[in-house]
């Protein structure tokens, strides 16, 4: 697959992609980007890449402003041919980064069910090597999931601050996965350039309450795959859960913003919970006003707040979509692509069913996508991300 010449007339090289005849728009994307010669040999790292070692980059740093994400399907059950695959895409992604570090590039590869067992058949002989933990999602109330949205026996992360840059990064792995893997669905996100924390398209804060990328504790206790946490090849790596949330924005737009902020708890304005000031203020879940929770009883943080699910956590790395019409609808299909990383499906799940059952939110929402990967610790210039698990299962 990483072969410089393209022999089998299927598949096209990353190097001869960007230094194809008519000078591509990857190449000159990325040489913009990275203010360096394309076909330059890169080697070694640069300090201002994204990419830590220990962990894939993508997870716990810093959102940029676009996203690209994009998941295959293997074309046929080849371990060999996985195995190139992976390893050349986990060497491409650290030259790519590299090319394109002035857009902060980061590319994340993710690992789906379906790449362990299919319709329960151990297809490429890594059944023993699929973390139990590693199975999809369960079936949500008000779920209205679509296959060509969903799924996906791999998955890539693109995120960087320029459009293109994502776009052009994605572009370049499907041409290399060409014969081995194929595009199943992809997806553009992006977030506001302004400051501070960005706004969803409901206008509203969304990412105040999270985990910051500097909490090391919190990360370890709720994002990280553990070493005791079976599949040794998974340490140091993560769950990524995708959902595709269509917000049906006609009826919301429609919604007086007090309204608005008892869903959400949490002022519009300033961010701040509602019964607070700022946007950073703890919420008081126990305050009342004239005997009725100033933060409602269905009001979106509360039901979601570790403090209601006992503690559990989970990482937000969410990205606004807009796609096309809904042909039945004729109404925008546009919402979040929520995503979050977790040391176990089993801290989504529990939150997602509370919000589908009870959330003041879901009346406004469409979960159209779903899809679990496991994303592989970090790799550097000798180990492939996926080295864990394809070169100790060989
Ligand atoms: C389109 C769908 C969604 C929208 C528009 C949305 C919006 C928001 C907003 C505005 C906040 C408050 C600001 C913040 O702390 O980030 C928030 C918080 C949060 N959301 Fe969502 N959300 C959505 C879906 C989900 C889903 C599916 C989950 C998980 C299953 C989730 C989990 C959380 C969590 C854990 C918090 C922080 C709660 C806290 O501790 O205060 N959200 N969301």
């Amino acid at each position: 697959m990483l072969n410089e010449s393209d022999t089998c007339g299927c598949s096209i090289s990353r190097r001869a992609l960007l230094a194809g005849a008519g000078a591509s728009l990857a190449a000159a994307t990325f040489a913009a980007c990275g203010e360096q010669d394309p076909m330059a040999s890169t080697t070694t790292m640069s300090a201002t890449t994204v990419r830590p070692h220990s962990h894939q980059p993508g997870i716990a740093t810093p959102p940029q402003r676009h996203l690209q994400l994009a998941a295959f399907d293997l074309q046929r059950d080849d371990l060999d041919a996985l195995h190139d695959l992976l390893s050349g895409l986990s060497m491409s992604a650290r030259e790519l980064e590299t090319q394109a570090r002035a857009a902060r590039l980061s590319l994340t590869l993710g690992l789906g069910p379906t790449l362990f067992e299919s319709d329960g058949r151990d297809r490429l002989g890594l059944a023993s090597r699929r973390p139990p933990r590693l199975a999809p999602l369960p079936g949500f109330p008000g779920d209205a999931l679509e296959p060509r949205h969903s799924g996906g026996d791999l998955c890539i992360q693109a995120c960087a601050e320029e459009q293109q840059v994502v776009f052009d990064a994605i572009r370049v792995i499907t041409h290399e996965a060409a014969g081995i893997a194929t595009p199943r669905w992809t997806l553009h996100g992006f977030l506001p350039g302004t400051p501070g924390t960005p706004r969803n398209l409901m206008g509203f804060k969304d990412g105040t309450n999270n985990i910051a990328p500097d909490d090391t504790p919190a990360l370890n206790r709720h994002v990280w795959v553990g070493a005791d946490d079976q599949q040794s090849w998974l340490h140091g790596g993560t769950y990524m859960i995708v959902r595709r949330i269509r917000t049906l924005l006609d009826v919301w737009d429609t919604t007086s913003i007090e309204e608005q902020e008892a869903t959400i708890g949490r002022s519009k304005d300033t961010g701040a919970p509602l019964g607070g000031h700022r946007e950073h203020d703890r919420p008081d879940l126990d305050a009342t006003h004239d005997g009725a929770p100033v933060i409602a009883s269905d009001a979106h943080i509360r039901l979601a707040a570790p403090a209601t699910n006992n503690g559990v956590r989970i990482l937000r790395r969410s990205y606004n979509y807009t796609a096309d019409v809904d042909p039945a609808t004729r109404q925008p299909d546009a919402g979040l692509i929520f995503i979050s990383f977790q040391r176990d499906p089993a801290q989504f799940t529990r939150i997602q069913q509370r919000l589908a059952r009870h959330d003041a939110l879901r009346k406004h929402l469409l979960h159209t996508g779903s899809a679990i990967f496991a994303c592989p610790p970090g790799g550097d210039a000798k180990h492939p991300v996926t080295g864990g698990l394809l070169f100790d299962a060989s």
